[in-house]
């Protein structure tokens, strides 16, 4: 009897197929992508997404508790007991009405889905979950990435969790936020800072993952990329199953983006939803390969007939410049996006597009989140300044549903909100210059007095 679930090469001249428990990450005969393939006529649905409500009611069973897993029949490729599972996922959909208002929009429409909430403070534990799955599946002893911060924090935090298994993390030296490495480092990870940046650290975890025979846990992981789905499952029910018009995330190394195009395509195909949202993926302007590739350089998905010549020409022009990759938002400080043929056909398929935002845009958007009582790291708040930008081009339209990624927590980088809030002359400069931040908008500044009753009551009195 054939598989219900194998992995396939996504190059449709290709469409090599692979055994679900082959270690593999790219194609072995032409070098793309790959996708975890499912048999969906032969697997059992359900035939209405609010069947998955129910899952709510059994919480005592970790596979129904988890913010994943409770949607397992459309990530099938897993039995039951080989999952792991740490409690991943219990994130929150959230109105904002400030934060609409700040983009233009109907103060009902705009939804911040709160990624932050997951137990490392950031989406990956998603990912995590379906890649440590299948590490399991195959037996797997170590385990390593690369990392702008957030994808080791999540490794290193189930790796400990698990007990048995090695967290390998590979970090670009002082280019991660200290919320992030004191995660990595206290969870026990084996923490590699190479002299370089998350580019450099990529391609030598492949390097080395290859050649150890070590499993690789960044999002060229088809795994990572099913257990990501979620988000956009948790996104439809806190929406009562009706799905938005608009997502927009943060671009990095297009995992989510990834994921979340392959998630709508799945549920329209399987009959679930009946309207595919648009994707809109945010650049920082220094850190701007897709928005450059797609809107600069017009490359397309093509039926997945990729034209691979604008990508290696600029990928030269990178080099021959020695252009690196420089924003504040740290998180997505990455100029060569693994995910880049994936996130092609998520635009494809959701009529998507591609913004950059600047780091002071991040920074105010961030702000105003932060005023909203949810608080995110600055990469995060690239959803909303991304929101604000194709409200004011108006391709989005006041009352149009909108739900804006927050990736991350704050306290993942509390020195960017510390920075922003209370630095002052040459602090801010030397905070800031680099990444062509001049101004505060929003800046909320602490408030100094002696330690005297009457001083201090003035204050309060004034505020
Ligand atoms: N937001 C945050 C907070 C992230 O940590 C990342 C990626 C992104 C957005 C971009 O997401 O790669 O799916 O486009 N962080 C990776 C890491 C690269 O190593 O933690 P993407």
């Amino acid at each position: 009897m054939p598989d219900l679930a194998w992995q396939q090469c996504i190059n449709p001249q290709c469409r090599a197929t692979y055994d679900i428990a082959q270690v593999l990450h790219k194609c072995d005969k032409c070098g793309n992508l790959l996708d975890a393939a499912y048999d969906w006529e032969r697997l059992s649905v359900p035939h209405s997404l609010d069947e998955f409500e129910r899952r709510w009611a059994t919480r005592r069973n970790p596979l129904d508790f988890s913010g994943v897993w409770r949607f397992r029949e459309l990530m099938p490729f897993a039995p039951d007991n080989k999952v792991v599972s740490i409690g991943e996922g219990q994130t929150q959909l959230r109105r904002a009405p400030g934060v609409a208002q700040y983009a233009g929009l109907d103060p009902a429409r705009l939804h911040l889905q709160y990624e932050g909430m997951n137990f490392s403070g950031s989406f990956k534990d998603n990912g995590m979950t379906g890649a440590f799955t299948h590490a399991n599946m195959v037996s797997a002893r170590r385990v390593a990435c690369a990392s702008t911060g957030n994808t080791s924090a999540s490794m290193a935090s189930f790796a400990a969790a698990l007990g048995s298994i090695r967290a390998f993390v590979f970090i670009g030296s002082g280019k991660i936020a200290y919320g992030k490495l004191c995660q990595a480092l206290d969870y026990g990870g084996v923490t590699i800072q190479i002299d370089g940046d998350f580019d450099d650290a990529m391609e030598r975890v492949q390097q080395v993952s290859k050649q150890l025979g070590i499993y690789l846990m960044n999002s060229l992981n088809p795994f990572r990329l099913e257990g990501q789905k979620a988000i956009m499952y948790r996104v439809l029910e806190g929406l009562g199953w009706q799905p938005p018009d608009w997502v927009i995330v943060p671009g990095g190394n297009l995992g989510n983006s990834s994921a979340f195009g392959k998630a709508f395509v799945e549920l329209e195909q399987l009959g679930l939803i009946n309207k595919i949202p648009r994707v809109a993926i945010i650049n920082s302007t220094g850190a701007r390969t897709l928005s450059e590739l797609v809107n600069g350089r017009g490359i397309e998905w093509n039926g997945g007939n990729v034209d691979d010549s604008i990508i290696d020409e600029y990928y030269a022009y990178l080099d021959a410049e020695n252009i690196r990759a420089v924003t504040l938002a740290s998180a997505i400080e990455i100029n060569r996006p693994v995910n880049l043929k994936k996130a092609l056909r998520t635009l494809d398929f959701t009529r998507g597009v591609v913004r950059e935002v600047t780091d002071e845009e991040i920074l105010d958007a961030k702000a105003k989140v932060g005023a909203s009582g949810i608080g995110c790291e600055p990469a995060s708040a690239a959803s909303v300044a991304g929101a604000r930008k194709l409200r004011d081009e108006g391709l989005i339209a006041p009352d149009e549903t909108v739900v804006c990624i927050l990736t991350g927590h704050q306290l993942k980088d509390p020195n960017a909100a510390v920075n922003y809030h209370s630095a002052r002359g040459e602090a801010f400069e030397q905070a800031f210059a680099k990444y062509g931040v001049k101004n505060a908008r929003f800046r909320n500044m602490p408030v100094q007095t002696p330690n005297d009753l009457d001083r201090i009551i003035e204050v309060v009195e004034k505020a």
